[in-house]
């Protein structure tokens, strides 16, 4: 027997919104049937833009029908972009808590509504699914999927990916690999080399700034990204601004804007100095390739 919160208890025995919204604006679909879980859900914004109403069908088990009535809960009144921002981790807390077997049940939900808004931003009805290579074809889960799982809940065995995206849970083949993509992201965050601190007291020269900015970046920052497919360069320092382009897959990424003040910048003030910010450079053209047209 599950050790269920009463918050989970609740949104089983009551869940709210369920169902389907008529013409909605957005559908978002993960899961299947033959794997034991499927979320479906639709959303209707109003003329701010905010989300309206939004609802949902769910088969499976008691966390997965409460993970999804706590989403559309989460994500009424907020803008796409701040709905954009719930993480499965919000699901989790706001239930306070889920068994660890069943963290899956909030990864789904946060699918689900990744899969609505693309589905009404694209128009795109295909079924969701991350980037990359197949690693678990039991259950087709993809290596971007499960470095994503890894890197947001900071997981550390196979049993633990299994518990939060299903990855493993099948004939075990893929255990080894699962085990090398947890080495090669948690190893990147342990093992990270040492910038030298900023001179104490000292202020720094604009060329001592940059390189130490430079060098953050190269150590501190670039192997993270480079993890999910993703990079950044460094276009220029102006003063205590800081102007960065992202490339590959954090280009297009929806967190660019949370790994920009919460890696970027936390890293940059943490090894260089308290008084930089951040800013992003849309326009600027990577290194290597032109603009056409
Ligand atoms: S391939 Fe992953 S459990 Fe079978």
């Amino acid at each position: 027997m599950w050790d269920y919160t009463d918050k989970v208890r609740d949104h089983f025995f009551n869940p709210r919104n369920v169902g389907e919204i008529e013409n909605p604006d957005g559908v978002g679909e993960v899961g299947s049937l033959a794997c034991g879980d499927a979320l479906k859900l639709t959303f209707k914004l109003d003329k701010a833009g905010r989300i309206a109403d939004a609802k949902f069908k769910t088969f499976g088990c008691a966390s997965a029908i409460a993970s999804s009535s706590v989403l559309t809960e989460l994500i009424k009144g907020k803008t796409l972009d701040d709905a954009m921002n719930v993480t499965n981790k919000d699901i989790a807390e706001y239930l306070g808590g889920l068994p660890e077997q069943k963290m899956h049940c909030s990864v789904m939900g946060r699918e689900a509504l990744e899969a609505a808004i693309e589905n009404y931003r694209s128009g795109s009805t295909a079924k969701h699914e991350l980037e990359g290579r197949v690693v678990c074809t039991c259950f087709g889960v993809t290596d971007r999927e499960i470095e994503r799982v890894i890197a947001e809940n900071n997981l550390t065995t196979v049993e633990q990916v299994t518990n939060y995206c299903k990855a493993g849970g099948g004939c075990g083949g893929c255990h080894g690999e699962i085990e090398k993509i947890i080495e090669r992201v948690q190893g990147q965050k342990v093992e990270q080399p040492m910038v030298p601190a900023p001179p104490q007291g000292k202020k720094l020269t604009n060329i001592q700034k940059i390189h130490l900015v430079q060098q953050t970046i190269n150590e501190q920052v670039r192997p993270a990204l480079r993890a999910h497919g993703g990079n950044i360069e460094l276009i220029d320092v102006v003063g205590d601004k800081v102007i960065v382009a992202f490339r590959g897959m954090c280009a297009q990424c929806h967190l660019a804007e949370f790994t920009m003040r919460d890696v970027v910048e936390s890293k940059l003030r943490e090894f260089v100095s308290e008084d930089l910010y951040v800013e992003e450079d849309k326009d600027s053209v990577e290194e290597g390739h032109v603009h056409k047209g």
